[in-house]
């Protein structure tokens, strides 16, 4: 049996036809050579543990179609002004989530923000830069406990201004999504990221600094959100 085929076959226990189908085109590019471990199940995306064909291990993120949620994606899709207008179909919406959060995670790099580097996407798979040690995943701040909170939260608000200064929020970050890699912090989960322009932007960032805010709170480090908003933004938060 040749090796695709052996590949589908197993897969397909796991993963639907359309999904096989996208990963084996990502093979095919010599973006990955199959999947190794899963690192994580979520809700709305599973992550695995990949090697690519030049030794170097990386992360798929592979977006589930069945179990997504159309209508709270839609609402971080909708209003960002480099997104055409949503599908009503959901295999059409995660596509674009996959791209939304590849193109995230090529601009937040640009801008100076530690996330894993993008490296390929097709439809709902998106291949990254793996963050960890060997084959061992980093784990979340959450995971870890506070290590430095003052250089934690420091970092945190650090990114959420050179994101706003590249016109992103990330709109989801908490301990949860940050990945603690032997010193250095890493941003993951960008899917969800919307454009300064999207209509809810201002909310977005607010709930992000209220999340840094209350995370410094539990570990001795004050953190005045609403002052954050202003200096980040030079507008009024009120
Ligand atoms: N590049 C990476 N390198 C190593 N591990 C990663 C990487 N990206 C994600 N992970 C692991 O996968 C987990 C889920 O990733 P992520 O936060 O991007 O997905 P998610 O959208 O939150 O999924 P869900 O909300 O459905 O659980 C992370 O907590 C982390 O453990
Ligand atoms: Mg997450």
């Amino acid at each position: 049996m040749r090796k695709g085929e052996e590949f589908r076959k197993v897969w397909e226990r796991v993963f639907s036809p359309y999904t096989v189908d996208n990963i084996m085109w990502l093979m095919r590019r010599y973006y990955l050579d199959g999947l190794e471990g899963c690192i994580s199940t979520g809700k709305e995306a599973d992550v695995y543990s990949a090697i690519a064909p030049g030794g170097e291990r990386v992360a798929v993120k592979i977006y589930r179609i069945e179990t997504s949620y159309f209508k709270d994606m839609a609402a971080y899709i909708e209003g960002d002004p480099r997104f055409e207008r949503v599908k009503r179909d959901k295999r059409a919406l995660v596509e674009m989530w996959g791209r939304k959060e590849f193109k995230n995670l090529l601009e937040a790099s640009a801008a100076g923000v530690r996330v894993p580097e993008p490296i390929a996407n097709r439809k709902n798979v998106l291949v990254m830069e793996f963050i960890g040690k060997g084959d061992e995943p980093a784990p979340t701040l959450h995971d870890t406990g506070p290590i430095d909170p003052e250089k934690e939260v420091r970092i945190m608000l650090e990114w959420s201004e050179k994101l706003y200064n590249a016109s992103l929020v990330h709109a989801d970050l908490n301990e949860f999504n940050v990945l603690v890699n032997g010193e250095e912090l890493v941003l993951i989960d960008m899917g969800q990221a919307v454009s300064v322009k999207h209509p809810r932007a201002k909310e977005f960032l607010l709930r992000d600094l209220e999340n840094i805010s209350k995370y410094g709170e539990k570990n001795g480090v004050k953190v005045n959100p609403l002052e954050e908003y202003e200096r980040i933004t030079g507008e009024s938060a009120g």
